[in-house]
C-alpha cells in the first residue's frame, strides 16, 4: 500500500492540500479481458525500444502510431508492422480501437499529452520523467482520477526481473538493515545546443534525463521521503545541468549518494549497503543481474530475462488494465510524486527553471 508522505520540513516542494483519500490506490476502470491495443505517440528513439519490447508481450499489440509528421509515422509503422498511422497526436486519441497510449515526446509535452489521453479515456504510459514538476503532476493525476483512467510513469527499471530479486533478498534480511544507497548514471553526449538533452526548451539536463533513475532507485530502496536534500548542479553552456551530485538524507542517518550526467561517462552502478552485506547492480537502470556480497563472498543473481526489458513495463500496465486498476501499486502515482518532489527541490537549489515555470 501507499506510504504516508513525510515532506513536512521541505515546504518548497511538499504536495500539501492533497486530500488523503486521493492517495489511495483505487479500482475504477473497466476490466479488460481481450487483446490490449496500444497506440505509440512520437516515434523517436525510445519508441523503437518500446515497440521491440512489445513483441514479447502476450495478448497485446501496437495497432496505431502517431507523429507530427505522417511520413515518420508511416516509416515506423512499416518497420514494426503497425496497421494505422496518424499525422497528429490528437487524431490517435480519437481512435476507439486504441486502449492505451505510450507517450515518448520530449519532457515538456508529457503533461499536455497525458491529459489529452486521459480525457479520451486512454490508459496512459508516459515516459520518464512523468512531467516537469510537481504542479504538472498534480494536474495529470487529477485528470486520471476524474476520468477513472489508468496512468503510469514509464519507469521501466522498476519492473526488471532482477529488481524483484533484490527486493526479495532485502525483505529476507540477507543484507540486514539498509543504511546507504549509491547510484550513478552518467553518460557523455556530445554537446549540441539544439538536442533534446541540452536544450532547456525541450526539458534538457541530466537530472530529468537520468538523475530520475537514481532518485527513483533511492526512493525504492530507502522506502520513505528524505528529510534532507542537497545537490550540486553544474549548469552548463546551454543553461541546463550537465553533471550533478545529490545527497538524500533520512531521519535515522540513512542516506543515498547519487550522481548523474550527460557530459561525463561513469559505470552506471548502484549499490545497496546494509548492516550484514551489500548488493551491487551493474548498469542498474537496465540491470540483468545483481551481486550479493556477504562476509566477503559474492553470489551472482541472474533471473530469467526476455525481450529488451521494456516488455516488463508493458506487462505491468496490461496486468493493471485487466484488473481494472487506475494505477500500479509497484509504480504508483505517489512514487512519481516523491521523485518529482526531490527533483523540484534540487532544481530550486540550482535555480534551474524551464520555460513556463518562471
Ligand atoms: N525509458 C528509457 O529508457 C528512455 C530512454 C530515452 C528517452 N526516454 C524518454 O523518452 C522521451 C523521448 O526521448 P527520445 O530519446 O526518444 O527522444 P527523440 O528521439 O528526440 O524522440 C522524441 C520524439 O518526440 C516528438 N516530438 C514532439 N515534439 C517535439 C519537439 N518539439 N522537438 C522534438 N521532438 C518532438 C518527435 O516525434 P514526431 O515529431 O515524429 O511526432 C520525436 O521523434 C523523453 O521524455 C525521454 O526522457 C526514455
Amino acid at each position: 500500500m501507499e506510504r504516508e508522505k513525510g515532506l513536512c520540513c521541505l515546504d518548497t516542494y511538499s504536495d500539501k492540500g492533497r486530500p488523503k483519500e486521493q492517495e489511495r490506490l483505487f479500482e475504477g476502470s473497466k476490466k479488460m479481458d481481450r487483446t490490449i491495443k496500444w497506440g505509440v505517440i512520437a516515434p523517436g528513439n525510445i519508441s523503437n525500444s518500446f515497440a521491440e519490447g512489445m513483441k514479447e508481450v502476450l495478448n497485446s499489440e501496437i495497432c496505431a502510431v502517431a507523429s507530427r509528421d505522417l511520413n515518420r509515422a508511416e516509416a515506423f509503422a512499416k518497420k514494426f508492422g503497425i496497421e494505422k498511422t496518424y499525422g497528429s497526436y490528437e487524431a490517435i486519441m480519437r481512435d476507439e480501437e486504441v486502449d492505451a497510449v505510450y507517450i515518448a515526446t520530449p519532457n515538456p509535452y508529457h503533461k499536455e499529452i497525458s491529459i489529452m489521453g486521459l480525457n479520451h479515456k486512454k490508459a496512459v504510459l508516459c515516459e520518464k520523467p512523468a512531467v516537469l514538476n510537481l504542479k504538472e503532476l498534480g494536474e495529470v493525476i487529477r485528470t486520471a482520477e476524474e476520468n477513472k483512467t489508468f496512468y503510469m510513469e514509464a519507469m521501466w527499471t522498476k519492473f526488471l526481473p532482477v529488481m524483484k530479486e533484490v527486493k526479495r533478498i532485502i525483505s529476507e534480511g540477507r543484507i540486514g538493515e539498509i543504511r546507504m544507497v549509491k547510484a550513478d548514471f552518467c553518460f557523455r553526449a556530445p554537446f549540441d545546443a539544439e538536442s533534446r538533452l541540452y536544450k532547456r526548451e525541450l526539458g534538457g539536463g541530466a537530472l530529468l534525463d537520468v538523475g530520475v533513475y537514481t532518485i527513483a532507485f533511492a526512493c525504492d530502496m530507502l522506502g520513505k521521503d528524505p528529510s534532507y536534500i542537497k545537490g550540486f548542479g553544474d549548469i552548463g553552456r546551454s543553461g541546463v545541468d550537465e553533471q550533478d551530485s545529490a545527497i538524500l538524507g533520512y531521519e535515522d542517518g540513512k542516506f543515498a549518494a547519487l550522481s548523474f550526467a550527460i557530459s561525463t561517462e561513469t559505470e552506471h552502478n548502484a549499490y545497496v549497503y546494509g548492516t550484514e552485506g551489500y548488493i551491487k547492480l551493474p548498469q542498474f537502470w537496465r540491470a540483468r543481474e545483481a551481486v550479493l556480497v556477504r562476509n566477503g563472498e559474492e553470489q551472482v543473481i541472474r533471473p530469467d530475462f526476455k525481450g529488451n526489458g521494456y516488455n516488463y513495463e508493458v506487462e505491468e500496465v496490461n496486468r493493471c488494465l485487466r484488473a481494472g486498476k487506475v494505477q500500479s501499486d509497484r509504480m504508483s502515482w505517489n512514487h512519481s510524486r516523491e521523485v518529482i518532489s526531490i527533483m523540484d527541490e534540487l532544481r530550486r537549489q540550482w535555480k534551474l527553471v524551464y520555460p513556463g515555470e518562471e
